[in-house]
């Protein structure tokens, strides 16, 4: 059963469906194979099985039904929102009315109905309206670490390098390019994250609040690229290219910031800054039109607490603030450890956006 889950993944990479659909697929095939290796021995079971399908059909139903890009067509998809909105409302509630048992208290996990301010019920399982934030886009985008020491120039010239490539392979693509960035962007945060967390426990030290705070980083880039995804969606081989990235970047970053924190967190602010670069080139197209200044995604709306009329120019703003607050975080971190100091000996930017 194991090959038939990893066939349907395989299947899935290659024939470029989008992203949600992808993880839908392994979600199903991961459930024809746990029905299988645990066929339950009692009807009861079975029943509670099927409830638990159900219920996760809803809850996925609930987390993608924004799945499809934004279009000129936006009052359609708006249409097909609410109606999704009212079907996972009502879903929810029928379910619990159901059976206690399976859903609510069962393993007393349930999550209580959230809504909106609006009133109406909140769509995402991915984050919670209390994560959600308006971005301050006061910060400068300017700023820069002029390069000073060694350990600086081989940061600052490694990023110039690799942006060559980069340049080459996307061009003027910026979308296809955010969106494959942001799955490099994502890895630093948690890379650092886990091995402050596993210092932690070694040295029986706390961490003056850094795990949290590059823990938010990653998952902040994360909802960049859930972001981009809905605009922008993957070929075959961009999905190839990303598992390949991930697997070299994530072991260099490992062993880098294993190496050398100061370094890492040097070259995380470097890309930081081009990322800025990036965006803004990103957001000049949009204006002079080359790029289309689509609706933005629900997602975006939610997470930045945009207006509900925001559009791709107002979704990349937020974004490249965001990469500025990235920047100085990391550039900070840098900073600390060339003052031969541990992080934690300073307050950790937590909640710094
Ligand atoms: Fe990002
Ligand atoms: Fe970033």
């Amino acid at each position: 059963m194991s090959q038939l889950l990893v066939r349907s993944v395989m299947r899935r990479l290659v024939s470029g469906g989008t992203c949600n659909r992808c993880i839908s697929s392994v979600s199903a095939a991961a459930a024809v194979v746990f029905r299988e290796v645990h066929k339950p021995s009692s009807e009861s079971v079975v029943m509670m099985s099927s409830q638990r399908l159900r219920f996760s059909g809803q809850w996925w139903r609930m987390m993608c039904f924004t799945s499809e890009p934004p279009s000129k067509n936006s009052t359609t998809s708006s249409a097909v929102r609410k109606e999704d909105e009212k079907l996972s409302g009502d879903s929810v509630e029928k379910m619990e009315g159901e059976d206690k048992v399976a859903l609510s208290s069962y393993w007393g996990v349930s999550r209580p109905k959230i809504t909106k301010e609006d009133g109406s019920v909140w769509p995402w399982n991915c984050f919670m309206p209390w994560e959600t934030y308006q971005a301050d886009l006061s910060i400068d985008l300017s700023k820069h670490h002029v390069p000073k020491t060694f350990l600086d120039k081989v940061a600052y010239w490694t990023v110039k390098l690799l942006r060559i490539p980069t340049d080459l392979f996307f061009k003027k693509k910026y979308g296809c390019r955010a969106m494959m960035l942001e799955t490099v962007a994502g890895v630093p945060g948690m890379v650092g994250g886990m091995l402050l967390h596993l210092r932690s426990l070694r040295k029986f030290e706390q961490s003056g609040g850094w795990i949290k705070a590059l823990l938010e980083e990653a998952e902040n880039e994360r909802m960049h690229l859930m972001t981009m995804v809905e605009l922008v969606q993957p070929k075959w081989y961009e999905r190839l290219l990303v598992i390949a990235v991930q697997g070299v970047f994530f072991n260099f970053y490992f062993v880098l910031y294993l190496l050398s924190p100061k370094l890492a967190h040097r070259v995380v602010g470097y890309l930081e800054e081009e990322a800025i670069h990036s965006y803004t080139l990103y957001l000049n197209d949009i204006d002079r039109g080359e790029i289309e200044n689509v609706p933005a995604p629900a997602i975006a709306i939610d997470y930045w607490r945009l207006p509900k009329d925001a559009t791709l120019k107002d979704v990349i703003t937020v974004i490249r603030a965001d990469e500025a607050h990235h920047r100085d975080v990391n550039h900070f971190a840098s900073d600390i450890h060339y003052q031969g100091k541990k992080l934690q000996e300073a307050a950790a930017p937590i909640g710094y956006h």
